[in-house]
């Protein structure tokens, strides 16, 4: 059982070791423990962006699976992407399954005809950004959606847009799409949610969404309004479209760092994003009152399953030239999810 001090000490080391062969890509969520170690911190684009420039042999991805994925998709042969904890997934990602995409797509196709275009956002599986990319489509991250969205619009009629149906909504909504014309695919049950005519239908939205961001509320909300109404509301658009709706600012970790930053000295913010975060602008800016929106903080358990004892077990396997915790993707599941991925990337 080792001190915090040794860990950090044992994984410097091996950095300082290793050099360019080891790259430690960082998103937003994770804590500052792992954070000090990060050759490049970042949003779900960034970090995207970055993989695909990567010549490191090793990719020690410190975020989660579906993002070790995407690394290992876009990296070359040779180079290896390490997830130091495999039980670190997205519940998110989990809400779309290929026997589900491939009954929804059956049954909308027979809907909607030759209409539909599958966008997927990229916390997602590698199957399912290969399902989105065979049938023409693209992946969107929460810093590009509305762009992506545009960019579906230019091919076909209708979007199809997984998992997430807040990103989703909220997207389609800022550009214009009023809610009526949105309806609702239910993939447990099969079932489109949509009262209307069907003709009127521009988006289907999968019945997806992400476990932390959920757990901001209008509440929360009304809650600030009322007892600091000098505070402004920051939020993600993993969001419910109440949430977004009522907030004073959207978008993604990136734009959400970005504001904070360029914020007034003496500024008031109540944050709708992942504990990690919010913690972390609060020390950077003391200058600044910071607060979760919600009360009770809002951890994404499965971010937080990358710490200093699973980052240092994992450097010290690759040290001793031990394959572990490999993240790798079928290249015949690859070569689809690549085409998803390219066409984001192409318009980022
Ligand atoms: P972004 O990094 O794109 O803002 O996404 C947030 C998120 O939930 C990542 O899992
Ligand atoms: Fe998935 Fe939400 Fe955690 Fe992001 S914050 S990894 S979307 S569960």
């Amino acid at each position: 059982h080792l001190s915090d001090e040794v860990m950090e000490e044992k994984i410097y080391r091996i950095k300082k070791q290793m050099g360019n062969e080891l790259f430690i890509p960082c998103h937003h969520y994770q804590k500052d423990e792992i954070v000090q170690f990060a050759d490049a911190t970042g949003d779900s684009l960034q970090l995207a962006q970055i993989s695909a420039k990567q010549h490191a042999k090793f990719i020690v991805f410190c975020g989660v699976h579906f993002m070790a994925e995407t690394a290992d998709i876009l990296s070359t042969p040779n180079q290896k992407v390490i997830l130091p904890d495999m039980r670190a997934g997205c519940s998110m990602a989990d809400m779309a399954n290929d026997q589900q995409t491939t009954i929804a797509w059956n049954l909308l196709t027979e809907l909607f005809g030759d209409t539909l275009l599958p966008l997927t956002y990229v916390n997602s599986t590698a199957s399912i950004k290969a399902f989105v990319g065979r049938n023409g489509g693209a992946t969107v991250t929460s810093s590009n959606a509305k762009k992506m969205v545009q960019w579906a619009f230019t091919q076909k009629q209708r979007l199809l847009f997984l998992p997430d149906q807040h990103l989703g909504r909220n997207t389609a909504y800022d550009l214009g799409i009023p809610l009526d014309q949105m309806a609702v695919w239910d993939p447990i049950q099969h079932r489109l949610e949509y009262d209307g005519d069907l003709s009127q239908v521009r988006v289907i939205l999968w019945k997806g969404h992400c476990s932390v961001h959920e757990n901001f509320t209008l509440k929360n909300i009304e809650y600030i309004r009322k007892n600091k109404p000098e505070m402004h509301v920051i939020v993600h658009p993993e969001c419910s479209h109440d949430v977004v709706q009522h907030a004073d600012f959207h978008g993604s970790t990136k734009f959400i760092i970005d504001t904070i930053e360029k914020a007034k000295a003496g500024t008031k913010w109540a944050i709708g994003t992942e504990m990690n975060l919010v913690n972390r602008l609060r020390s950077q800016h003391k200058d600044k009152e910071i607060i979760s929106l919600n009360p009770y903080m809002c951890p994404c358990l499965t971010m937080n399953r990358i710490d200093l004892p699973h980052l240092l077990w994992v450097l010290d396997q690759i040290a001793e030239a031990e394959e572990i915790n490999r993240i790798v993707v079928d290249e015949h599941v690859a070569v689809d999810a690549r085409l998803a991925l390219k066409r984001m990337l192409d318009l980022s």
